[in-house]
């Protein structure tokens, strides 16, 4: 399925959802992204997901380093800056810090979406601050047009309209996180 050919699925939760990005798409877009991290970062970078949104993608881009003869490191972070809602609340929180030693490694903070660039601006900085010796990111989505701090990942699954989307890890009010594609809640 095209990424323009758009395909409504019934949700559990009984939403219609239309797709954005399918599992076809997404597993095919992982091993690329896999290639190119190994090739910039070589083998053994320290992967750090942030969560709850990016576990899925952090998950198969794991098995994709690993076929690509990687042997990375895990840890991971859990940031907040959305609440409950739908509207980025402008502040940071951790709500789960990481527990390795961060000193000297090429760190790949791994993201769900990079929106106002907040989130991972924040990670990046935190692990700066911690003496990485090379602080890389990665996200599934980028949603141009919505920057609010000078942020670029290094990595991007695709690019994203302005739309709110779930499924693939991602969730509104913690619903549809199960979803095997990337979607848009339509009622
Ligand atoms: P940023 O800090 O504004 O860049 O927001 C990034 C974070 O907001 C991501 O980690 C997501 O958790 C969340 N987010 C942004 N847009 C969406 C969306 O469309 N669906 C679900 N979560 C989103
Ligand atoms: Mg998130």
């Amino acid at each position: 399925m095209g990424n323009t050919e758009v395909m409504s699925k019934l949700a559990p939760q009984g939403a219609r959802i239309s797709v954005l990005f399918s599992a076809g798409e997404i597993a095919t877009r992982v091993r690329e992204l896999a290639t190119e991290i190994v090739a910039t970062m070589g083998p053994e970078p320290l992967v750090i997901p942030v969560l709850k949104g990016s576990f899925i993608f952090a998950a198969d881009l794991l098995r994709a380093l690993h076929e690509e003869g990687a042997e990375p490191d895990m840890d991971f972070i859990s940031l907040s800056s959305y609440g409950k809602g739908t509207q980025s609340l402008g502040e940071v929180r951790i709500l789960r810090d990481t527990e390795a030693d961060i000193e000297g490694r090429d760190v790949l903070i791994i993201d769900d979406i990079l929106e106002s660039g907040r989130t991972l601006a924040f990670a990046k900085d935190l692990m700066m601050a911690r003496r990485a010796r090379s602080v890389r990111t990665c996200v599934l989505l980028d949603k141009p047009g919505k920057l609010a701090v000078q942020m670029k990942a290094d990595f991007v699954g695709f690019k994203c309209a302005d739309r709110f989307v779930v499924g693939y890890g991602m969730d509104v009010a913690h619903a549809y996180r199960q979803l095997p594609f990337v979607g848009v809640v339509e009622s």
